[in-house]
């Protein structure tokens, strides 16, 4: 027998990343993402502004990810969105749309966790990429989230850490706020602490039991510590910026390390996922490198297009709860603080 082909729109606009996807099964025909450059101006994401560009964005992403896919609307099998967490105004954009077209084409509506899609996105299949096996650890760290899960099975995940004040992204973006660096900082903090000395300045790591993160302290550490040497030296930020940049990255992968390494120690799971934005960096993938040589772990590393905020790693949940027909109701509503 032909196997039947499922066709899912995926459809995301939790924070600044407005984004649609096709997937048939578990493969991506389209994967669109409108990102708002607006932000960049106020050197962090505005609400009221991410809502409105969402507005604007949502059919033409949309409809490009259709055209792209090369099947047309009436073809879809379901239409699974983003219902949290996130940003309110955001989220209600996607959700009111995913839920008209769904109504409108008459096909069934699936309500997406964005923290399990992010997780769940390795199981998008690729040429070259290889799926976690169950169970797994999975470290989630963006601008928006650090959490580490426990994945016993798809939709059986348990948060075993989580940052209790600001994401890891949040450290990076607030030091580079510190450096005179714009927004987001994260990527040129990264280019730059290839160039340095990462032992050029310590600062010392948070204290925080069990697997929680907390890095609101870095980064008033970071502001201090700017402050006292520019009295000494107007120019030390520019002068020594790739040490002060080697050195903040240096500290941020030995946090996120030390409690994957208190993870695993207390688990015994050695299969390592990451999700998120920041998974982009390159200290914390040769972290992850080394630690398979040194501790025998295996890690998995997405490609980069899922590792951000997108609607394929949205569309792929839409086809796992798809297969177990686990639709939504029409009065679902969006969430800001969903729980995994
Ligand atoms: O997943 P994402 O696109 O959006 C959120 O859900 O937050 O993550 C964005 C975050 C930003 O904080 C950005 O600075 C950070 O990811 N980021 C990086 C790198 N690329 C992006 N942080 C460190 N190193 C990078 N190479
Ligand atoms: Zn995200």
């Amino acid at each position: 027998m032909k196997k039947e082909k499922i066709y899912i729109l995926g459809i995301e606009s939790s924070c600044d990343d407005t984004s649609a996807a096709i997937l048939c099964n578990a493969q991506i025909l389209s994967n669109v993402v409108a990102d708002q450059k607006i932000h960049a101006e106020y050197g962090g994401v505005v609400p009221e502004l991410a809502s409105r560009a969402h507005q604007q964005n949502i059919v033409p992403v949309v409809h490009q990810a259709i055209e792209k896919s090369g099947i047309t609307k009436s073809q879809l099998s379901a239409i699974a969105f983003t219902r949290g967490p996130g940003l309110m105004g955001s989220l209600l954009v996607g959700t009111s749309f995913a839920k008209s077209l769904a109504y409108g084409l008459d096909i069934p509506l699936i309500d997406v966790n964005h923290m399990q899609a992010h997780i769940l996105a390795h199981f998008i299949e690729e040429d070259g990429h290889k799926k976690p096996p169950f169970p797994f650890l999975a470290m989630t760290i963006s601008g928006g989230h650090t959490q580490i899960v426990k994945v016993t099975n798809y939709f059986e995940m348990e948060v075993l850490g989580e940052t209790i004040d600001d994401a890891v992204g949040e450290a990076y973006d607030k030091s580079g706020k510190v450096l005179g660096l714009g927004y987001p900082a994260g990527p040129e903090i990264d280019k730059r602490a290839q160039l340095g000395n990462p032992k050029a300045y310590r600062f010392t790591k948070p204290k925080v039991d069990g697997l929680n993160f907390s890095f609101s302290g870095l980064k008033t550490a970071i502001l201090y510590f700017v402050q006292r040497e520019v009295k000494a030296n107007p120019n030390f930020v520019e002068d020594n910026l790739n040490d002060i940049c080697a050195s903040i990255q240096y500290t941020i992968i030995g946090i996120l390390m030390d409690k994957l390494k208190l993870a695993v120690k207390q688990t015994g799971i050695t299969h390592i996922a990451i999700g998120g934005g920041v998974s982009a960096n390159s200290g914390i993938r040769k972290a992850l490198k080394d630690a398979e040589q040194k501790h025998g772990w295996t890690t998995y590393i997405p490609k980069f297009e899922y590792t951000t905020d997108n609607a394929a790693m949205i569309a792929i949940v839409g086809y796992l709860k798809y297969l177990r027909k686990d639709f939504s109701n029409f009065d679902v509503m969006a969430t800001a603080r969903l729980k995994i």
